[in-house]
This record gives structure tokens, sequence and C-alpha cells, in this order.
């Protein structure tokens, strides 16, 4: 049974390890590989101690755990950063499941929690920004989320094009994942 709940400080070692799992498995068809292997579980390891130390009061982080296994997935949102996507407020930022426990409903419980969780920070709409070749933009369409910008390869330093997804209705997203 898998149970979705905040991640705690100790959770940082096995969200580093998924992340780099997962971003190695999902992202090796998408991008160069130098740029792959240069995201290490120890660099991703300092960076979710600190987000759950010194920004947890605004960037929740949430794991999903499948009891006598372990972590096997998890995601964060808060403020949105960069530029301005007129009108939205919150950003989920990340949402990773192990590749066998992807497609089960996870994901969609996971989105609707973070949503939760945003909501309960003041946040009334939220947006996220998705390579646009990851077949994860299937998944924030069916979750309800509407284009609202693309964002070329090479603006701001990227190496992709990204896709901005927006829902203004977060109570609306929380009970499609409940
Ligand atoms: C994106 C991700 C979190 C989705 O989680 P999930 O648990 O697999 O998604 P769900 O099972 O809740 O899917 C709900 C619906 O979304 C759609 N969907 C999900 N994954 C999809 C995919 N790869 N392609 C097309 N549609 C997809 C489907 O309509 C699905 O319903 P169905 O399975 O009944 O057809 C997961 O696939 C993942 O971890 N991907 C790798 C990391 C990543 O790219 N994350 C997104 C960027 S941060």
């Amino acid at each position: 049974m898998v149970d979705i709940r905040l991640a705690r400080i100790e959770d940082a070692p096995a969200i580093a390890r998924i992340h780099v799992a997962v971003w190695q498995s999902a992202y090796r068809q998408l991008m160069q590989e130098e740029l792959i292997d240069q995201v290490t579980v120890e660099a991703r390891e300092e960076m979710w101690t600190d987000i759950l130390t010194a920004y947890a009061d605004t960037h929740p982080v949430i794991v999903a755990e499948d009891f006598g296994v372990g972590i096997c997935g998890f995601g964060n949102a808060g403020p949105l950063r960069g530029e301005a996507l007129l009108g939205y407020s919150g950003e989920f930022k990340t949402l990773y499941l192990l590749p066998t426990y992807q497609r089960r409903g996870i994901g969609s419980q996971m989105l609707s929690r973070l949503a939760t969780h945003l909501v309960e920070r003041g946040h009334t709409s939220a947006a996220a920004w998705v390579v646009a070749t990851n077949p994860a933009c299937g998944f924030f369409e069916a979750m309800g989320g509407a284009i609202l910008a693309q964002r070329e390869a090479d603006e701001e330093g990227d190496e992709l094009t990204d896709i901005a997804y927006g829902w203004t209705d977060l109570p609306a997203l929380i009970r499609r994942g409940a």
C-alpha cells in the first residue's frame, strides 16, 4: 500500500536517490548525456536537505511511501519562480515516481496533495513547467492543466523547450486526485 505524506528531513537521502534514478531514466532520451551525468546523488541530497530545512514553510515536499519497501516517489511545490505567468502564484516544481510505480494513479494523488498544500499556503492558482518532449505532458494534460506558455530552447540558458501548464481552480484539482 502506498501512502502519501509530507517529507521529513531524514527522507532527504531517499529523495535524492529517486531524483537521480528517475532523472536518468526519464530524461536520458530528452537531453544530452553529459547533462544527465552531471546530476549526482550527493548534490541532490544537499539540495533536498536545504529545501526541507530552510524552505519548509513555503516549499512543501511530499513523498509516496510503499509500506515495507520504502519511498517510491516525491514532489514539491512553492511560489512560482522565474518569469511571471500573469495571474499564477504557485508552482508544482517536481513530481517523480520510480518507473515501476508509474501509471497506477499515484502521481494524480500526489499532484492533488501538493495542490492542497499550496491552498493551505494561500495560493489560488498554480503552474508547472514541463519539457515539451516529456511524455509527462500527457499526465499534466490529463490532470486538467491548460497550456499557458512555451519557453523556447536557449531562452534563459535552457537547453530544451518547456511548456507551462496552469490550474486556476485548485479545489477542482484536489478533488480530481482524491
Ligand atoms: C509524471 C508522473 C509523476 C505521473 O505519475 P503517474 O502516477 O504515472 O500518473 P497517473 O497514473 O496518476 O496518470 C494519470 C493519467 O495521466 C495520463 N498520463 C500519465 N502518464 C502519462 C504518459 N507518460 N503519457 C501520456 N499520458 C500519461 C493518463 O491519462 C493517466 O491515466 P491512465 O493511466 O488511466 O491512462 C510519472 O510518470 C513520472 O514520475 N514521470 C517521470 C518524471 C517526470 O517526468 N516528472 C514530470 C516532470 S517534474
